[in-house]
């Protein structure tokens, strides 16, 4: 497999629902929800790219980092890599049928196992989505994450232990979806959570719980006082609100709320090794991939997605010696610069 034919096999595959871009940056797939792209004008999916690249390395070869660590210990698995599959859902309509639901996560869960990571799986208004990432847990027990829409929450205390029961590794609720209509018009209620219902959930679930999609010091601080084991600092790659900052705008201020009282995670944009170190730079112990990940899967199945992870595993382990990063975990502030 090469990278080239990987991605020209994305672009047949996805038959314009993701063109694949040379450069995947939010642009020509702005608005289309459903679809790969940003919601609206598609700026809260740009400024996740422009977030990154206005972080810039300070390059460093004066030092004895030759062999960086880059395994991680993440609820208490050992992972290669710092880096957990995002849950992508709804793939006949987002992705104009490449592949069924469960081809899908069942590409994106094995491929992550092969190489040595985990995979969160997504939740819809159509029960088979939810119940893909449960499938899988068959082949991979422990290392799935299924996400769970913000429905009523003893909704969702019933789907976690659903998980828990199934063998997930943690449970997550993508809580950014609060306003998902085609969730409401399917009769399925989903709606934003106070600090008690997140408690509740929290009181009522065995495995740990995940909350995706914070954006802001104070959100941050609340998970924590709900006894949350992580957050996602994610705007859910521009598809939930319009005019959103950047993850990596809004994670120095996350981290500096929470870091080390909740795992800190982060998604937008990550497409290599270096964006991988940028954000373990501003705080996080860990970053989600989608869209990259994604079009992985629909160019070269299981095997497609193994690959990129290796790719991003080479480059991150470049990017770490070309900053004198000895260990992922504890990356200093220093390696960075931010723009004005
Ligand atoms: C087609 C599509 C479907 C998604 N479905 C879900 C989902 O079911 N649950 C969820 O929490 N996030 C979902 N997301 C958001 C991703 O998990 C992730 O937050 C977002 O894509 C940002 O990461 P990226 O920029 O690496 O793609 C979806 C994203 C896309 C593009």
């Amino acid at each position: 497999m090469d990278w080239d034919t990987l991605q020209k096999s994305a672009r047949k595959n996805f038959n314009g629902a993701c063109r694949v871009c040379r450069v995947c940056n939010g642009i020509v797939c702005a608005g289309e929800v459903p679809g790969m792209g940003g919601l609206g004008t598609g700026t809260s999916f740009t400024n996740n790219v422009k977030a990154l690249a206005d972080v810039k390395f300070n390059l460093r070869t004066i030092h004895a980092v030759n062999v960086p660590n880059l395994a991680v210990t993440l609820l208490g698995l050992s992972l290669e890599l710092p880096v957990i599959a995002a849950p992508i859902g709804g793939i006949s309509l987002n992705m104009r049928g490449a592949m069924s639901e469960a081809d899908y996560v069942s590409a994106i869960v094995s491929g992550c196992a092969k190489a040595g990571v985990v995979a969160m799986t997504g939740d819809g208004p159509k029960p088979e989505i939810f119940a893909a990432g449960l499938a899988a847990l068959e082949n991979e027990k422990g290392r799935v994450i299924p996400v769970i829409k913000p429905r009523e929450p003893k909704q969702i205390v019933l789907l976690a232990q659903q998980a828990a029961a199934a063998g997930a590794l943690a449970f997550g609720m993508d809580i950014d979806a609060a306003a998902l209509v085609n969730m409401t018009r399917a009769g399925q209620a989903v709606g934003p959570k106070s600090l008690s219902e997140l408690k509740y959930i929290k009181q009522h679930t065995t495995i740990p719980f995940i909350v995706k999609g914070i954006m802001t010091g104070d959100e941050a601080e609340a998970c924590y006082q709900a006894g949350v084991d992580a957050i996602v600092v994610s705007n859910h790659g521009g598809r939930a609100l319009d005019h959103t900052p950047g993850t990596a705008e809004v994670l120095g201020e996350i981290s500096q709320a929470v870091k080390g009282k909740v795992k800190i995670f982060v998604d937008g944009a990550i497409q290599t090794g270096a964006d991988i170190l940028k954000m373990l730079a501003l705080g996080a112990d860990a970053v989600l991939i989608g869209r990259f990940l994604a079009k992985a899967a629909v160019g070269g199945g299981s095997d497609g997605v193994a690959f990129a992870l290796e790719r991003l595993k080479n480059e991150l382990q470049a990017a770490m010696i070309l900053t004198g990063t000895a260990d992922v975990k504890g990356v200093p502030p220093t390696i960075i610069r931010l723009s004005d």
